[in-house]
């Protein structure tokens, strides 16, 4: 089929809105018709060149939402007319890391994934007969995908397609760094750096934990006042002094969980140090520059602190996206105060410029 799609041609320059081919899903994978994608820092890096691992011609967009239209050969857990969310973080149910309950890295098609191709090495988008790969094996700035059925989440069709995709990568990585990696327990006190889509995720996971006092670090003031709307305590202007403050506020012994969302590896250091001695635990999302590397002093360790990185927040995508986007429907979580921007898909462009300028949390295009 023909459609629409935002193909990155060259690094560094805007996305291309143009017609693609799409090649009918293969054995095991679905056929999507995508109806809302989120704009990510993530696909702004890759367009930007920055990412070394990073490949053109290919159809960027990692946090779409939409409709199952037809689904390949053995696929079973899907059927047309079924709400999905895309993960870039799939779950096979099989491979040792999904049967595990201590990781959500699922191995079964990551190779392929990180070359641009779907899990038989081959791509299903083309233009005249050429290749163009698939980014984040999700490749959500178009009109419809194809992907793994392993790669997509069923979800309740009463939620709004605009408000699921947020679930597809940083809302749910910050619900689930404090609800899985770092499992808050209720009663605590909990420090987040970081007010972006990740950080406030973060807080509201906190919150839904039962926290007790959730301070959220950020240097922007409209940024921390989304923060107390997700169930910030207090709120701080970030800078040197942050640790400090901490142990202040805390009779000299840090916070009992510590969260990181800036992706700067000088705010994951104060994070650590933020972390109470004796169980303190500071958690780690952001990413950090190419060749950046994190400095701890060991004692901080040696005396009880933990650190831990959070992938996709340890959510295990299919089995539970759902449960958060039903959170939502409950409501649980606020999702509509990060929809900052509604954009067409001819628009993608202008959501890398207003991410630029920190203009919002979000903008999500309209397909
Ligand atoms: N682990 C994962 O699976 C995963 C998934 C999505 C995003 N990420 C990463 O998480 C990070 C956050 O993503 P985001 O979308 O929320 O980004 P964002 O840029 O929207 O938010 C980062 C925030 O950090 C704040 N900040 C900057 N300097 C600070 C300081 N000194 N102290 C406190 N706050 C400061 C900024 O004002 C901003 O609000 C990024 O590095 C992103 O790449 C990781
Ligand atoms: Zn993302
Ligand atoms: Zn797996």
């Amino acid at each position: 089929m023909r459609m629409r799609a935002a193909v990155l041609e060259e690094f560094g320059q805007p996305l291309e809105v143009q017609e693609v081919d799409l090649a009918e899903p293969a054995a095991g994978e679905v056929l999507v018709r995508l109806e809302a994608c989120g704009v990510c820092h993530t696909d702004m890096y890759t367009a930007s060149g920055a990412d070394p691992s990073g490949y053109a011609p290919a159809v960027l967009g990692h946090e779409g939402a939409g409709i199952v239209e037809s689904v390949g050969a053995e696929v079973t857990s899907l059927a047309p007319g079924d709400h999905v969310v895309t993960l870039f973080s799939p779950q096979c149910r099989e491979c040792v890391h999904c049967l595990s309950d201590r990781t959500n890295l699922c191995l079964a098609i990551r190779e392929q994934q990180n070359l641009g191709y779907l899990p038989d090495g081959t791509t299903r988008l083309s233009r005249d007969g050429e290749p163009i790969r698939h980014f984040m094996g999700t490749s959500t700035f178009a009109e419809y995908t194809v992907m793994p059925e392993i790669a997509l989440a069923k979800v309740s069709p009463e939620a709004p397609h605009d408000r699921a995709c947020l679930f597809a990568c940083g809302l749910s990585t910050g619900l689930g760094a404090a609800m899985n990696t770092a499992k808050v327990q209720a009663g605590s006190t909990c420090v987040v750096f970081g007010a972006g889509m990740v950080g406030l995720g973060a807080v509201a996971g906190c919150r839904l934990q039962g926290a007790e006092r959730i301070v959220c670090v950020d240097l922007s003031e409209e940024r921390l006042a989304l923060a107390r709307g997700q169930g910030a305590t207090d709120t701080w202007v970030g800078g040197e002094s942050v640790v400090e403050r901490v142990l202040e506020e805390t009779g000299g012994f840090g916070a009992d969980y510590t969260f990181e969302a800036t992706g700067l590896v000088q705010v994951m250091r104060q994070a650590v140090e933020s972390a109470r001695m004796g169980w303190g635990l500071c958690t780690v999302t952001g990413v950090a520059g190419k060749g950046e590397t994190l400095e701890v002093v060991p004692r901080y360790l040696i005396t009880g602190r933990r650190i831990a990185g959070s992938s996709f927040g340890g959510v295990k995508g299919r089995d539970q996206v759902p449960q958060l986007v039903q959170r939502y429907l409950d409501g649980d979580i606020d999702v509509d105060a990060f929809v900052s921007h509604r954009l067409t898909l001819d628009e993608v462009n202008r959501g890398f410029d207003l991410m630029h300028a920190q203009d919002g949390i979000r903008s999500v295009i309209a397909m």
